[in-house]
């Protein structure tokens, strides 16, 4: 067996344990390159593994395609999540829609009302769920486990990628012609809102194009917080 293969088998037991421990499971779906790897693997593997993308109202076109194409191409259906109308009539009444641009507390601010309080909505009810994040993504991923507790959501929480490459997502997404993110061809390493997710050019950091007016490393928008560590100056 090759060592790429050891790769994905790992990822099913993952998921096969984490039906197995925790059922209820479900995934949260970005749409990103990581998480079309996980995508195919419940549908192919584990479909009772549940499926769902937080919709901000503020995703790239290219984003939103991939979700109707995720439901054309695959058999767990797509729950979508959206943020409180309410609180985002609020915080534009109050900030200006794009009002995120001016401080790091309204960027925070935004990402709570359009992302935190829709995963809260979205987990209620779940025994465990599962992420795309890996460790070399960011310094603030380091210290992440395959499977630990995850205290803010009162909840398991399974990173099976964790220990994958860039080069390992790649290669699964090619040798299983699975679809993803057209902006991934367009030098967008990782997305989010269109307004906040810009192209990286060759060296750069491959989250540094996410709120990339902010100067600070600790990029995360509280949907993964509770082993966020401060980042050491030297
Ligand atoms: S973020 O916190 O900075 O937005 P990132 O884009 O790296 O995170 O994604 C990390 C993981 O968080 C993804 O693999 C996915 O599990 C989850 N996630 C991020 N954004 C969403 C979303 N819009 N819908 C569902 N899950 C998401
Ligand atoms: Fe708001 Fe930007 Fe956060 Fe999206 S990423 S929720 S637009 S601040």
């Amino acid at each position: 067996m090759t060592e790429f293969q050891q790769k994905i088998d790992q990822v099913r037991s993952v998921l096969a344990d984490a039906v197995h421990d925790y059922a209820p499971v479900i995934f949260a779906n970005s749409l990103g390159a990581e998480d079309m790897v996980l995508t195919d693997l419940i549908d192919k593997y584990q479909p009772e593994i549940e499926m769902f993308s937080l919709d901000t109202g503020r995703l790239p076109q290219e984003t939103y395609d991939l979700m109707q194409e995720v439901r054309a191409h695959y058999s767990v259906p797509l729950q979508i999540f959206f943020p409180e109308a309410q609180r985002v009539e609020e915080y534009a009444a109050q900030n200006g829609v794009n009002g995120f641009y001016e401080s790091v507390e309204l960027r925070k601010r935004c990402c709570h009302i359009r992302k935190v309080e829709p995963l809260r909505r979205a987990l209620s009810g779940k025994r465990a769920w599962i992420t795309g994040m890996r460790r070399e993504q960011a310094p603030t991923r380091d210290v992440l486990q395959v499977s630990e507790f995850d205290a803010d959501n009162g909840l398991q929480k399974f990173n099976p990628l964790l220990d994958w490459s860039n080069a390992d997502v790649w290669k699964y997404l090619k040798q299983f012609e699975v679809p993803y993110n057209k902006l991934h061809d367009r030098f967008f390493p990782s997305i989010g809102c269109a307004p906040c997710s810009r192209a990286i050019t060759p060296g750069e950091n491959i989250r540094s194009g996410r709120w990339w007016w902010e100067d600070t490393q600790n990029k995360e928008c509280g949907l993964h917080v509770n082993k966020i560590t401060p980042i050491k100056q030297v």
